[in-house]
């Protein structure tokens, strides 16, 4: 449960600190039920959603429609500047909706993660709100006056394709970038990510993956004497130093969780993601681990790859490896989700992968999620309720992944119909075809948005038709 928590939690920070009110949009409310599926709780409470509608064709524009993911809206606006970097050429009025249980769009206020209120947070309730809400963008109209395209990264590219295979005549296509849709239990082998993140380190220099292998033994034998402890303390500015076996497991949690992120925030350019990083994350980190190094020398290699993770602004007063709560990021609800029906089986096995071997068990995750939440999840809901790789009878849905993206490993590298593609980057990290266009773009990913728009153009031109032949 903690890893994939952390790594879509990371993503939210990541997204969160990129905020740099880039983009300009007016915050509106909107009143769903709180449980579209049943009639007997009868209370509603708001979401909220971020309009842009200066580019907006009042007349017949499409609406550009982001399904919210885990975390505050205001981060995905703000990151996903595909949207608004083609809205002027299609004029089209941008809408960004909040999931329920996430940033303000809170049904219990502040006591809506607790265990008596949290029962009204799945994706299909937050799809339900999409569909309510894009009604009444609609006008309430029987026939629908504006086509609407769906996109998402990440869980919400999961949603935005979900959101096309369940509401076909509310919205007319899909793009769902590193949409990790497969990464159920028993689609694809739990360390398919791992192994993914100890490629892109790989593709740097095979020694850099061979130190940081070796680096977890060590690391817990070194840190087996308090003098040691105090040298890495001192050495990696550490807040704090390890002073039990839990601490040293916090710092190689932290440890593996840096790894991982810097492999899925590899962009080609610097950027704010998780934290300020420099371009190429992976091949700096991998600069002060060219050659095999041992002991202190090893530990201190390492602890520069934490600076730059860390403390690239050199704001940073002390690495605080024991913290797992990541501030106001409104993302907690997530480990609910994870702990239900987003069961994405997780593991190392320390010879694909640069990680100590640590297996999946699905009996201590249900276990844990019970101690936690008083629930226990239910591993093959997701897959039975959205199709898993039984989607054939789908249409108008682009899987976008980049290859160097860890999530791809759970993601959709064939295309499965005419009208369900997919569409493989081979140079690019986590969604980065949702973002803003860059001078330091792959090729590649300049190809994936062209396709993109090609896609746009293919599905607007269908709803237009259908438009017509109604009249
Ligand atoms: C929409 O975005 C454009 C371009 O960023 C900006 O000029 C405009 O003021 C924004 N409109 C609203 C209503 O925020
Ligand atoms: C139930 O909800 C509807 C719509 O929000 C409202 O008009 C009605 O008064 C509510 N009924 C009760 C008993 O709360
Ligand atoms: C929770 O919300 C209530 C009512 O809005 C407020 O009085 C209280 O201070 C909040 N508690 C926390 C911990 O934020
Ligand atoms: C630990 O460090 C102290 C002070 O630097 C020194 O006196 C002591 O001998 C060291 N102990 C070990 C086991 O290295
Ligand atoms: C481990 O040490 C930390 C302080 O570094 C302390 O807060 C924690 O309770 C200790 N845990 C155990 C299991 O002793
Ligand atoms: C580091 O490697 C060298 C050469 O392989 C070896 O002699 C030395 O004992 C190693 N040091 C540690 C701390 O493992
Ligand atoms: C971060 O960098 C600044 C400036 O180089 C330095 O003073 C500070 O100690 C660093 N913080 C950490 C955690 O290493
Ligand atoms: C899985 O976890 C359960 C509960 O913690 C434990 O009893 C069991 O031995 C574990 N299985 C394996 C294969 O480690």
């Amino acid at each position: 449960m903690t890893k994939i928590t952390m790594l879509l939690i990371v993503l939210i920070l990541a997204i969160f600190n990129l905020v740099n009110c880039e983009y300009q949009y007016e915050t509106k409310l909107f009143k769903v039920p709180l449980d579209h599926f049943g009639y007997q709780r009868n209370e509603s409470f708001n979401i909220r959603y971020l309009v842009n509608d200066s580019f907006w064709d009042i007349g017949s524009g499409p609406i550009f429609f982001y399904t919210g993911n885990e975390g505050q809206i205001e981060t995905f606006a703000q990151h996903t500047g595909f949207m608004w970097d083609i809205a002027s050429s299609y004029r089209a009025k941008l809408v960004f909706a909040e999931h329920r249980y996430y940033g303000h769009s809170m049904p219990f206020g502040n006591k809506s993660l607790d265990n008596e209120h949290v029962g009204y947070l799945t994706a299909a309730q937050a799809l339900a709100d999409y569909a309510d809400l894009i009604n009444y963008l609609q006008g309430d109209r029987l026939k629908p006056k504006y086509p609407v395209i769906a996109f998402g990264g990440s869980y919400g590219g999961m949603l935005s394709a979900y959101f096309r295979m369940k509401y076909p005549h509310l919205v007319t296509g899909a793009i769902a970038a590193s949409a990790p849709v497969h990464m159920y239990p028993n689609m694809v082998p739990c360390e398919v990510f791992h192994r993914i993140v100890t490629s892109s380190f790989k593709i740097v220099n095979q020694k850099c993956v061979d130190n940081i292998r070796s680096s977890w033994s060590e690391l817990r034998t070194f840190l087996g004497s308090q003098n040691n402890s105090d040298w890495l303390k001192n050495n990696w500015n550490l807040c704090a130093p390890t002073k039990n076996s839990t601490d040293v497991q916090s710092l190689v949690d932290y440890l593996q969780s840096m790894f991982e992120t810097l492999a899925m925030v590899n962009y080609p350019f610097q950027s704010d993601f998780l934290m300020p990083l420099p371009a190429q994350p992976v091949r700096v980190a991998c600069q002060y681990l060219s050659e095999k190094l041992n002991g202190t020398q090893l530990f201190a290699a390492i602890g520069k790859v934490v600076q730059v993770y860390a403390n690239y602004t050199g704001k940073t007063d002390c690495v605080n490896y024991k913290n797992t709560d990541y501030g106001n990021l409104d993302a907690s609800g997530w480990d609910y989700q994870a702990c239900t029906e987003m069961i994405m089986p997780m593991c190392t096995t320390g010879v694909d992968d640069m990680f100590e071997a640590s297996p999946w068990n699905f009996t201590k995750y249900a276990e844990d999620c019970h101690k936690k939440y008083n629930v226990y999840p239910r591993p093959d809901a997701a897959r039975i309720e959205y199709g898993g790789d039984r989607i054939k009878a789908a249409s108008n849905i682009v899987f976008s992944n980049g290859l160097l993206d860890p999530w791809a490993g759970g993601g959709i590298l064939n295309s499965i119909s005419s009208t369900v593609t997919a569409v493989v980057i081979i140079d690019a990290a986590h969604h980065l075809d949702l973002m803003a266009a860059n001078a330091q773009d792959p090729e590649s990913v300049k190809m994936a948005r062209n396709i993109h728009r090609q896609n746009i153009d293919k599905w607007l031109r269908e709803f237009r038709d259908e438009q017509s032949k109604r009249h």
